[in-house]
């Protein structure tokens, strides 16, 4: 059975969870759900960074210890997932005792492979960032991505031998296009790459809150390298050789632009320090922009997911989210384009589909839904928007897989409206009509479960299925002519009923 194994970057629990965390780990939920579908062994990870110098200042501020703060805020993005219905299969910390493991391993590993030196390091430091920027990256003397100020730092250090591997990214890099997607993202890396890699400070003396350096305990790891190890953590590197093995060269990793040179650059040549030869594919999106700007703390711009759940509920956030951005570049979020979003398609299309056919098959069909025709004209518009939605599935593209699904959906409306089976006679021609758009319900129910998993339970239902549309296998249960026909309808309230502006 074909293995996926896909992560959302580990966040920091300085912040509470808000709509740009929630980004990310809604696409790798709607791409784990894909993928169960499809059959795939699949393993889901999302967690959180809780160590470094910002954790332990703003559990500072907070008067509390910084395991304290890790806990509160660890337990607050959990909350937000359990809300979105993240079906996340393993949440990983990095204070667990599994990852101070596989931290030591692997970086034990490198040094021992000659990838680590000591050395004395001086630096201007984001703790915002916490990372280290050249002068040249400055804006205005601050930090380019938080605006703040940088502090210069002087400390005796550990190394990591960055340098020596340029060569070895530049040609992964081009011997496989697809390890980095989008191909801006890739190219973005590679121009890192080319500017020149200097090699990174990887250990810390000032500061305890951090997993020990083995070889020399005074240190702790600099929370980046400890960080990023969590995605082989998770999959058991250090404590279970077998299933590493397994999962490790079937890994995506989903990341924002921000962290791209981590990710790009920094992760794969650890891995390859460490003697690790499979590669992840990462998957870089751009950023969600509240009013044109990046959401942060300081700019008080940061939005709950619950307050939009509230409005719109799960699925009408899930499928916003998902459909609203395509993945790659910078996204504008406002309020105003949800509510116009959440009209269209889920109100008036799919809603509004579910309803007309409830409706009909009440009035003239006895309440029990009929079988499809296997000539319906229908059935090529689904064939066709199948193949067009895995694609975009497969190539980390939600915004396009769903805006497939949901042109079977408005092809459907518009057969109704040219049939008018509310306007016919009861019979075999109405029968047919409608067992048309009860097969494209069941079709659809299963395209669109990725995104809105709670409302497809719901539609499935409906239309009289037993069972779960998660329970399906595709890409058989796509092909049409599966709904049976004689199942009792359900009419129902409208699912999504429309919003005010
Ligand atoms: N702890 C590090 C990541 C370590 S991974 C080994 C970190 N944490 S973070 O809390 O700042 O999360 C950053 C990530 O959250 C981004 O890369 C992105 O996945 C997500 N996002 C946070 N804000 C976002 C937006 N405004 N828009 C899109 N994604 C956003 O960096």
């Amino acid at each position: 059975m074909p293995r996926y194994y896909v992560t959302t970057p580990i966040y920091y629990v300085n912040d509470a969870p808000h709509i740009g965390h929630a980004y990310t780990t809604l696409i790798g939920d709607a791409l784990a759900r894909w993928h169960r579908l499809l059959g795939d062994d699949t393993f889901f990870l999302t967690g959180t960074d809780e160590h470094g110098l910002k954790i332990q200042r703003t559990a500072d501020a907070n008067g509390i210890t910084p395991l304290e703060q890790a806990d509160r805020t660890s337990e607050r993005f959990r909350e937000a997932w359990k809300l979105l219905d993240i079906s996340n299969d393993d949440f990983i910390r990095t204070t667990e005792p599994r990852h101070h493991l596989a931290v030591q391993t692997l970086l034990q590993k490198a040094y021992d492979n000659g990838y680590v030196y000591r050395g004395t390091y001086e630096g201007l430091y984001c703790v915002a960032c916490e990372g280290y920027y050249n002068e040249s990256d400055l804006v205005d003397g601050r930090c380019p991505i938080h605006k703040t100020p940088v502090e210069t730092l002087v400390e005796e250090n550990y190394f990591f031998r960055l340098s020596a591997f340029a060569d070895r990214l530049l040609a992964w890099f081009e011997a496989d296009p697809d390890c980095i997607q989008p191909d801006g993202k890739r190219n973005e890396a590679a121009g890192i790459v080319r500017q020149g890699l200097e090699d990174v400070s990887i250990s810390r003396t000032s500061i305890s809150w951090g997993v020990p350096v083995p070889w020399d305990p005074g240190h702790v790891f600099y929370v980046w390298y400890d960080a990023l190890i969590n995605y082989a953590t998770a999959v058991g590197y250090g404590s279970d050789p077998e299933r590493f093995a397994e999962w490790w060269p079937e890994t995506t990793h989903l990341l924002a632009k921000d962290i791209l040179r981590f990710h790009c650059v920094y992760w794969p040549a650890m891995l390859m320090a460490a003697g690790i030869e499979n590669l992840p594919k990462l998957r870089v999106h751009g950023f969600l922009l509240v009013g044109g700007e990046k959401m942060s703390k300081t700019r008080l711009n940061q939005i709950a997911p619950s307050d939009l759940v509230e409005d719109f509920g799960v699925d009408g956030y899930r499928y916003h989210f998902l459909r609203d951005n395509s993945f790659g570049p910078d996204g504008d979020f406002s309020y105003e384009g949800m509510i116009v979003r959440y009209n269209s398609d889920l109100a008036n299309n799919l809603g509004n589909l579910l309803q007309r056919v409830s409706t009909v098959v009440a009035k003239k069909c006895a309440g029990i839904g009929p079988a499809p025709r296997m000539d319906s004209p229908l059935a090529g518009v689904v064939a066709a928007a199948y193949n067009d939605a895995a694609a975009a599935w497969a190539n980390t593209q939600p915004s396009v897989a769903l805006e497939a699904t949901w042109r079977i959906i408005r092809e459907t409306n518009d057969y109704l409206q040219t049939n008018e089976p509310w306007k016919m006679e009861p019979g075999p021609e109405c029968d047919a009509v409608m067992g048309d758009a009860l097969e494209v319900l069941r079709v659809v129910t299963i395209l669109a479960s990725p995104a809105m998993p709670g409302a497809c339970d719901v539609i499935w239902r409906r239309i009289g299925l037993s069972g779960s549309p998660r329970d399906e296998r595709l890409p058989a249960a796509a092909a049409w002519g599966g709904y049976p026909g004689g199942l009792v309808i359900e009419a129902g309230d409208p699912l999504f009923p429309r919003r005010k502006a």
